[in-house]
């Protein structure tokens, strides 16, 4: 499967908002290390540069190969019905932008008024995702059956459960109740579900789109399952350790697990498949190995907690960057794309191993010198393929 020409457009707009946001990214390094403009605080560069990844850069390929896959059967005008929403969602992308740039979530003066701007477009945000969902639900209808749709189809609902999470800070904050745990739980809960379940399973359903699945002797509920019910446990993880009960633990450890059976499942796939061959597919492989080696580690006694600021920053580029982004790339570009798509591999790679220095775990004495100078490097390149992947996208307007 590959994406139509009208869909290019989509995938040329995200390219785009991956330049900035990581350009974003690099600003953040730069903040680290040198004195940034006035009203610049490194926090909103953080809220700014996660957003739009998230909104932009994630979301739309996500649903772009969705909106492909169900309307397979179907005549080009269904297909193009999902663009309106596609590109609301992505103007309302790139619109909270600049506000969470400069104002995070804190409200804005508008007149005698003020308000959080960046959060009620990210609530906007989220009302075009029920529109997805809305339009995705009605052609699933009368679309086929395959491994790639009901991955699609449990993505989907991670993705609508996890936008309660976030609409439940909003509504709490109008509530009496003072509690840091509830509303820090429920950002977290959001980001859980949103990452593991929604962005994971998007991404294996694009991933199994592309081949054709080898034959396998367990039930296909194995797949999805365990990884959708895990995304909603894990995220104690997130919060500070000295506040989580033993319960929460318990919960979170079992969240480990059932992920970890899903993703096992599919690598035992992926290696069976003769086709994920490469170093591409190998890589992805390989991250989807140390993604599941982490979670094993994470339940297991010895003192490692995923929440920690270093360790939470390279997992989540690792899941985010290493795994979801090297698919989309790999998935809709063409192999005469080949050159440009290894050079974006091994950029993300060469950030991964940067974030490890800084990880909390690397041993002191085996540190590189300046490395907050090699960090801000490192994230300016995967800017270099992406920009070369995106004049690629205009060659004869095809991938
Ligand atoms: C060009 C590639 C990228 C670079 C250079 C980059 C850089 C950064 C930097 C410098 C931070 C702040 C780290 C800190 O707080 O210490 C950050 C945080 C973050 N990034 Fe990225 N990033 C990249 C790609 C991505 C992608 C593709 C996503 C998601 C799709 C993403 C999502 C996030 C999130 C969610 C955070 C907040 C982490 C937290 O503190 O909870 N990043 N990134």
């Amino acid at each position: 499967m590959t994406l139509p020409k009208s869909f290019i457009r989509v995938w040329q707009l995200s390219l785009i908002s991956f330049i900035i946001a990581g350009i974003t990214g690099f600003l953040y390094r730069y903040g680290m290390l040198y004195p940034l403009p006035d009203g610049i605080s490194l926090a909103n560069i953080r809220h700014a540069h996660s957003h739009l990844m998230f909104f932009n850069w994630i979301c739309p390929p996500i649903m772009a190969w969705m909106a492909v896959a169900v309307t397979e059967k179907s005549d080009k005008a269904t297909l193009r019905s999902f663009l309106p929403c596609i590109y609301t969602m992505i103007v309302l992308g790139f619109l909270s932008y600049p506000f969470f740039l400069l104002y995070g979530y804190h409200s804005v003066a508008i007149g005698p008024a003020s308000l959080p701007l960046a959060a009620i477009i990210s609530g906007l945000i989220m009302i075009t995702w029920y529109w997805f969902a809305w339009l995705y639900y009605r052609e699933r209808q009368i679309s086929s059956q395959s491994l790639s749709l009901t991955l699609f189809d449990a993505a989907l609902i991670a993705l609508v459960i996890s936008s309660l999470g976030a609409w439940g800070v909003s509504v709490f904050q109008f509530t009496t109740i003072d509690s840091p745990l509830i509303s820090s739980a429920m950002t977290h809960f959001f980001l859980g579900v949103f990452t593991e379940g929604w962005v994971v399973l998007g991404v294996l359903g694009i991933m199994w789109a592309k081949f054709d699945l080898p034959k396998f002797s367990f039930h296909s509920g194995w797949l999805w399952i365990p990884l959708l019910f895990g995304s909603m446990l894990v995220f104690p993880f997130s919060l500070n350790r000295a506040i989580i009960t033993p319960e929460m633990h318990i919960t979170a450890n079992i969240g480990l697990i059932l992920i970890a059976i899903s993703l096992s499942l599919h690598l035992f796939l992926m290696v069976k498949h003769k086709q994920v061959a490469g170093f591409i597919w190998k890589t992805v492989a390989a991250i989807i190995t140390v993604k599941i080696i982490f979670q094993i580690m994470a339940v297991l006694p010895l003192d490692i907690w995923p929440g920690e600021h270093g360790l939470r920053v390279l997992y989540l580029h690792l899941l985010l960057l290493g795994l979801a982004s090297i698919v989309l790339v790999q998935a809709i570009h063409l192999n005469r794309h080949k050159t440009a798509k290894v050079v974006f591999v091994i950029a993300v790679l060469l950030v991964l191993i940067s974030l490890l220095f800084i990880s909390g775990y690397w041993p002191p004495n085996l540190m590189v010198p300046d490395i907050y100078w090699w960090l801000m490097v490192a994230a300016l390149l995967p800017l270099i393929p992406a920009v070369w992947l995106y004049v690629l996208t205009f060659q004869k307007n095809k991938l």
